[in-house]
């Protein structure tokens, strides 16, 4: 199976890249293929912009991206309780090519932060708006107080109750 992994962050230390890299050697028998956001960096969405010069070619990147795996793997980076404006300029750019911008495939959506709330907030928000954009969520995880439980030094969780979870929210995608 393919599967299309990223950090919704811009942050060349994100914390959910590290969940996200940890997450996929949870998934041997997958080709999993971790894209960082930054390659599809766009001006700020901005109406006036789009009708002077269309849509930027990194949102059909984006796009085709997601339509050429089978699944989806997301860990979603909280910001005052919301998506990063990065994720959220990149979502809505693509959005603005094809409204239904997960294109039916099944997602597992992860987050995690420094803090107790392990970013559930914007979790939450993804999840429940996935079907707006034909995103399938198979299931969630939220990881809270990141640095207490992965050590980035081995890029691995090192809370065992919570290995546990992330590889039952991860099989769901071998019912795919
Ligand atoms: C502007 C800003 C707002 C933040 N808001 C939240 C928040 O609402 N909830 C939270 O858990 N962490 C929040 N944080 C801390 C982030 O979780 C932390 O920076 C984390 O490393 C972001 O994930 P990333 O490393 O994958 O980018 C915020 C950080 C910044 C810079």
């Amino acid at each position: 199976m393919k599967i299309l992994a990223f950090a919704a962050s811009n942050s060349r230390k994100s914390i959910n890249k590290d969940l996200i890299r940890y997450a996929s050697t949870l998934l041997p028998d997958s080709d999993v293929d971790i894209i960082d956001i930054n390659d599809y960096e766009m001006p700020i969405y901005n109406a006036d912009l789009e009708e002077a010069h269309g849509i930027p070619e990194s949102a059909s990147r984006f796009l085709d991206k997601i339509a050429a795996v089978d699944a989806l793997l997301i860990s979603y980076a909280e910001h005052n309780g919301n998506y990063t404006v990065a994720y959220k300029n990149l979502f809505d750019w693509a959005s603005r090519k094809n409204r239904e911008v997960y294109q039916g495939k099944p997602i597992v959506m992860l987050s995690t932060s420094p803090g107790a709330g392990g970013a559930r907030s914007v979790l939450s928000l993804a999840v429940e708006s996935a079907h707006f954009f034909a995103g399938k969520v198979m299931a969630s995880l939220s990881v809270p107080e990141f640095f207490k439980n992965f050590d980035q030094d081995k890029g691995v969780l090192t809370n065992q109750d919570m290995v546990r979870e992330l590889e039952e929210t991860l099989s769901t995608l071998q019912e795919v």
